[in-house]
């Protein structure tokens, strides 16, 4: 767990974003909102209240988009992690920057963390806050080495400065992209009405720290300790399950016959049941989830009242109420909605049948 900020920082506000489509991790998120994603059983959205709790900060304003009651419904008022949650709605996803533009009346003129639902970080944001509130610039950014910059926001820098900034670059001047968390003053109000929107049709949060270096405005950088994952992509939702699932306790509370094997890093929630099975850790299985002749490997997640039989499964998400039963393969690297059945059918013809939502994915042998 992140280490408790000073009490000075109760201050100081945050602003979470969750109002964004989650094209990139469609179909999922035609029928739910990406930061309610999980990640090792909890939603990535709750990782980043966490996150912003043990900085210190008391109030927080959620922007939220068209997925606005699941969101709340999820969250509530904060009062779960000791937070005051305030929701912002958005209009449509007209950008980062517009977000910060519209949680004006929220924000004030107190400085304020704005943090990305879908980003996870290993270790908090207690020494970026520290940091920024020793030397109050008009904005501190985090940055991380990455291997396709191409991807990100991307800064570049002399010495300590920040020097440019350019979002999602054709040919990235550095390897140096911009982590979803920022630090800011209020002079970032002037600087979000003084954009226009991008190619994407957006008004960039890049573009606006831009707008800050471009009035001569002083912009920190602080480079990321340990791993940080924007959980936009498939591939990025299972690396960010295998580092969280990592870092959990084995935790035995659900009932395991004597016929089955957990090794490592397992936990069986309470009212999941394991019969005849061997489960390899890091796995999580959540309550009345049901695992019977099965083989669950490293790395998967498996959420409450799923049902897997006769099969395997490894570096997986499943979620709730989902049922894999008597396959002939293995499952892997797959992320798989609510309630979705994948089971061998008995009879003839021998054939693979399907009924998939709008831009599932299926990858056969
Ligand atoms: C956004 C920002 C980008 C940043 C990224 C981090 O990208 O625009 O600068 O690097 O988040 O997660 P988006 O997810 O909107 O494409």
């Amino acid at each position: 767990m992140p280490r408790a900020a000073r009490p000075a920082f109760r201050d100081m506000k945050g602003l979470i974003l969750s109002g964004g489509r989650g094209t990139r991790l469609r179909p999922l998120t035609y029928t739910s909102a990406k930061q309610l994603v999980p990640v090792a059983n909890k939603p990535v959205l709750f990782y980043g209240i966490e996150t912003l709790a043990a900085a210190g900060i008391r109030d927080i304003g959620i922007v939220v988009g068209d997925t606005r009651t699941e969101i709340e419904a999820a969250v509530g008022d904060g009062s779960a992690w000791d937070v005051r949650v305030t929701y912002l709605p958005q209009d449509a996803p007209r950008g980062l920057a517009h977000a910060v533009l519209i949680a004006e009346p929220f924000l004030g003129r107190e400085p304020f963390v704005m943090y990305l639902g879908d980003n996870l970080l290993a270790h908090g944001i207690v020494p970026l806050v520290e940091e920024f509130a020793a030397t109050r610039p008009a904005a501190q950014i985090l940055l991380t080495p990455v291997a396709q910059p191409e991807l990100y926001g991307v800064a570049e820098t002399e010495g300590e400065r920040v020097v440019r900034l350019v979002e999602k670059p054709a040919s990235p001047k550095s390897n140096l992209a911009l982590v979803g968390v920022y630090m800011f003053g209020p002079e970032v109000f002037d600087s979000v009405k003084r954009i226009r929107p991008s190619a994407r049709n957006e008004l960039e949060i890049t573009d606006a720290i831009q707008d800050l270096i471009d009035r001569g405005l002083e912009v920190r950088r602080h480079v990321v300790d340990g791993w940080w994952k924007d959980t936009g992509h498939l591939e990025d939702m299972l690396e960010a399950n295998r580092l969280i699932l990592d870092s959990l306790p084995r935790r035995i509370e659900g009932e395991v016959d004597d016929a089955s094997r957990l090794e490592g890093k397992v936990a069986v929630e309470p009212g999941a049941v394991v019969t005849r099975s061997v489960v390899r850790g890091p796995v999580i299985i959540g309550h009345g989830a049901r695992i019977s002749d099965a083989y669950v490997g490293p790395f998967t997640a498996i959420m409450r009242d799923v049902e897997i039989s006769g099969s395997e499964v490894e570096h997986s998400i499943v979620m709730e109420g989902s049922r894999i039963t008597g396959l002939a393969g293995r499952v892997t690297d797959s992320l798989i909605g609510r309630n979705v059945t994948i089971a061998r059918q008995p009879g003839k013809p021998r054939a693979l049948r399907f009924m998939l939502g709008d831009r599932s994915e299926v990858s056969l042998p």
